[in-house]
Parts: C-alpha cells; structure tokens; sequence
C-alpha cells in the first residue's frame, strides 16, 4: 500500500499529510489556529509536531492533545513529517533544518524571505533532487497570494518589470508623514512601534533590506533568475523629512518605499529605497501597513495585487494555502523550479528630484548648477518654499533624466560645499508606475 493511502470502502483514500510546525511564534501560532479550527481541513492535513526553544511556555490548550510539543528538532525529524513549515525565520539554524527535511523527502512551506533570498537555487535544486517541494507563497506580501499568482496565472506572459511596496512598516511611516503636519520619521517610528507596525530595531525594513530580500524571491518568481541582495542598491528612507512631502506635493507625487526590479537584456535593474511617484498612482495612494505589487509583461500589459503584506492571520491563509496546495498534488511530484544566477546592472537614466539643506547665501544655485553641467546633467526645476530658516535652508532641485552615477559625482562635490547642512538627498521620480 502507498505511504499515503488506506483502503476505504469506495476504493483507495489518501490519508491526510503529517505536519510539523518549526516555530510557534505570531505566524506559527496562527497557522496552527487555522488548522484547529478548521475541521474540513482534517483529511488533508494533520498537525502533528509544534517544535520551539523553550516549548513549556509555548503550550496552548487549544491546540488538540493529539500534538506532540518539543523542543528537539531531532524528535521532529523522527516522526517522520511529510511538510515541515518553517516559521521561525533567519538563515541559521533554520537552513540547515529546511535541508533536511527537504534531503527527507519531506516538502517544506516557509514564510523566510532572507533564507530564500540566501539560499533560495540551492534549496529549489536540492527539492528537485528530492522529488520534494518549496513553497513560499508567505514570503512575499504576507497574506496576498502575490506568488501564487505570478507563477500559475502569469507564467504565459513574458514578464518584463516588477513594483511593489513590499515593506508595510515603511509605508505606515511615510503614507502618515504623507498626511502632512511636521511629524518627524522618530515620531511616527515610535507611533509604529506602540501599534504593532515596527519592531525595536526598525532597521530591516526602513533601511530597505527586508523589501530586498523579497525583492529577490520575486525576481526569481517572475524571471527565474536569482539576484543576490548585496547586488541590489537598497537605500534608506531615514532622511526623509516633512519638507520633502511638500516639495513632492508640489510636484504632484508623493514618496513611498519602491521595490523595482526589471530586465534589461540579459541583466536586471534593480532599486529598493525612498522615490517619488505620482500621488494618484497605485503606490501613490498606498495608505498604512498595505502591500501593493504592479507586473509588466510584454502580452498581458499590467496586473496588480494589493493587501495585508504582514500580520499572523493573514500570513498563515498563505501558509495554509501551500500546505493544501501540496495536498493537492501527489505526494512526491517535484517542482523543477530553478533560479538561474541574475546580473544586477546600474539603473537606466531617470530625472531625480535633490533635496538640500543649506546656511543660505548669495551663489549657492550657480555652484549646484555648475557641478550638475561638469556632469553634463540639465537642471529642471528649482522650488524654494518661504518660511525655512536661513541657517537650515531646505529647498529642491529636480533634474532631467541622467545617469545615478553622473549625479553622485556631482552631488559628492555639492556635498563637500561649505554651505551644507546636511548630505544632498536624490530620489529617482518613477513616474511611470
Ligand atoms: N509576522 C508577520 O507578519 C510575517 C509576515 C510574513 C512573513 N513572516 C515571516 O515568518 C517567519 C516567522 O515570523 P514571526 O513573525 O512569526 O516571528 P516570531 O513571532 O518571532 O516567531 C518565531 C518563533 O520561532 C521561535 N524561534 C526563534 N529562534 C528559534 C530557534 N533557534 N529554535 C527554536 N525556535 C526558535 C521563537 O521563539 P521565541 O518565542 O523563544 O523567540 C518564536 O516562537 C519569519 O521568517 C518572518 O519573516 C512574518
């Protein structure tokens, strides 16, 4: 008799798959929930193992008896699980498990967007090696079924170019900084972490390596390509300032954490950091802790999804949505997924919008706009708001489209000027999203 079937009384029936928990933290214990409290899932999945450091303290009575709660991942392996789900996130000690399990023959569902941007060719190769599966539609977008998506319902299409704003907490600070007011990036930070939006140390997702971890899984979603995140520029939207959204204002845009990444030959541009977008745009009118992701492909034009990017609840439907996905299928059939190695090329020439903060004096425009002609760079428009003081100068210019590095070179030498209060700050202005 196969592994996964019993004799019934109208022919063979597949018995449910046994399902270990790796991590019984926000996302594991709200998969576990929706396992328990979803009783017609019962003969497709089976919860049988929760493993977590220090279990004791973990146990929730309403997690059936029939459980077993450890804190030896070897005790896990022993039973023999036929899905491991990794929720409990970071490269070590979690690789190691999820190769083992996938070296088991078990499949894997994780929610690791850093393992996968890791680790993610080795990990799709050694389950197809194994007649196993990896699927992580929770690591992407939390609760929006981005993945699933972009692999079943646009595979048909030649995908050219991907968008998002993939990180929530970023886009709670800055969609309220957007609010107007002179609310300080401290000050909603520390808005964001009494509600649950930002952790202690926001670092991951302000500073832009959590959208580019996702952006990497991404990339390998829509082009089969893996970029390896130490290529993709990330920048932080730690220096954005309440005068920034009034010049953007001005400009008709506002600001938003943007993901890009889009081909270019046979190599990929990629960005991850603050931009300016038009305000009615998708990303523009993109509100609180939402996720919201634009595909261009060359048949299909554009498809967008857009939902809660994070949150137990909806985190697990997507966790749930792969284990029933692999109870779907055979057990045992492969996925053949592979990640060829990507090449990440500097971005195409785009207009810029450049915030200054200066001590005001006679010259300081002639300087600016000498520095951008050595680079052979055209100003476009100069905006000056009244009311700053002298001494802390905030004012705009925006550029025509020109080369990142062209603008760098002659922002280093504006930068070294005398008249600076602080570095020279350049959004690109994508204003084609
Ligand atoms: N939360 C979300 O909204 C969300 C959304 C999308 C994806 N994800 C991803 O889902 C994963 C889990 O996130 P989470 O928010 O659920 O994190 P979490 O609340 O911190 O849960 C992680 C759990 O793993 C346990 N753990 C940590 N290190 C361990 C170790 N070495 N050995 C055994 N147990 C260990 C933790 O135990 P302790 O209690 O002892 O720390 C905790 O129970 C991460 O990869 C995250 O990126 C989360």
């Amino acid at each position: 008799m196969d592994k996964k079937t019993a004799a019934s009384g109208s022919g063979p029936r597949r018995l449910p798959l046994r399902v270990a928990l790796l991590g019984f933290g926000t996302v594991g214990a709200a998969v576990a929930r929706i396992l328990v409290e979803r009783p017609e899932l019962a003969d497709r999945l089976q919860l049988t193992h929760v493993f977590n450091r220090d279990v004791a303290r973990k146990r929730a009575a309403w997690v059936p008896s029939t459980v077993t709660w450890t804190e030896n991942v070897d005790d896990l392996f022993a039973s023999l699980p036929d899905i491991v789900v990794e929720v409990i996130g970071g490269v070590d000690p979690v690789g190691g498990w999820v190769r083992r399990a996938l070296e088991r023959g078990a499949s894997v569902v994780t929610a690791n967007k850093v393992l996968l941007a890791a680790q993610g060719p080795d990990l799709l190769q050694l389950a197809a090696a194994n007649h196993t599966q990896i699927r992580f539609e929770a690591a992407v977008g939390g609760g929006v079924p981005l993945i699933h998506g972009v692999r079943e319902g646009l595979a048909g299409d030649n995908l050219r170019r991907v968008a998002g704003i993939l990180n929530g907490t970023s886009n709670y600070v800055l969609s309220r900084m957007a609010g107007g007011g002179d609310e300080t990036m401290a000050s909603v930070l520390d808005d964001a972490r009494r509600l649950g939006y930002a952790e202690a140390d926001p670092s991951a997702d302000i500073d832009g390596d959590d959208a580019g971890s996702k952006l990497v899984v991404l990339a390998g979603i829509a082009f089969h390509r893996h970029l390896r995140l130490v290529d993709i520029p990330r920048r932080s939207i730690r220096p954005i300032t309440a005068a920034d959204f009034r010049y953007a204002r001005s400009l008709g845009c506002t600001i938003r954490q943007i993901s890009l990444v889009e081909a270019k030959g046979d190599a990929f541009h990629a960005f991850v950091g603050p931009a300016l977008v038009p305000a009615g745009s998708s990303f523009g009118r993109n509100e609180g802790a939402n996720n919201v992701v634009t595909l261009f492909g060359q048949y299909g034009g554009e498809s967008s999804f857009s939902g809660a990017g994070a949150g137990g609840p909806a985190t697990a439907v997507a966790v749930v949505s792969d284990l029933l996905a692999l109870a779907q299928r055979q057990a045992g059939e492969g996925g053949g997924e592979q990640w060829l190695p990507g090449r990440v090329v500097p971005p195409p020439a785009r207009p810029y919008y450049v915030r200054f903060v200066v001590r005001d004096r006679p010259g300081i425009l002639a300087f600016i706009a000498a520095a951008l002609a050595r680079q052979s760079i055209n100003l476009d428009a100069v905006l000056q708001e009244p009311g700053y003081p002298k001494d802390a100068l905030p004012f705009v210019i925006t550029v025509e489209a020109c080369e990142e590095s062209a603008l760098l070179k002659a922002l280093a030498e504006i930068g070294a000027a005398d008249f600076d209060v602080e570095p020279p700050l350049a959004l690109p202005m994508l204003l084609g999203v």
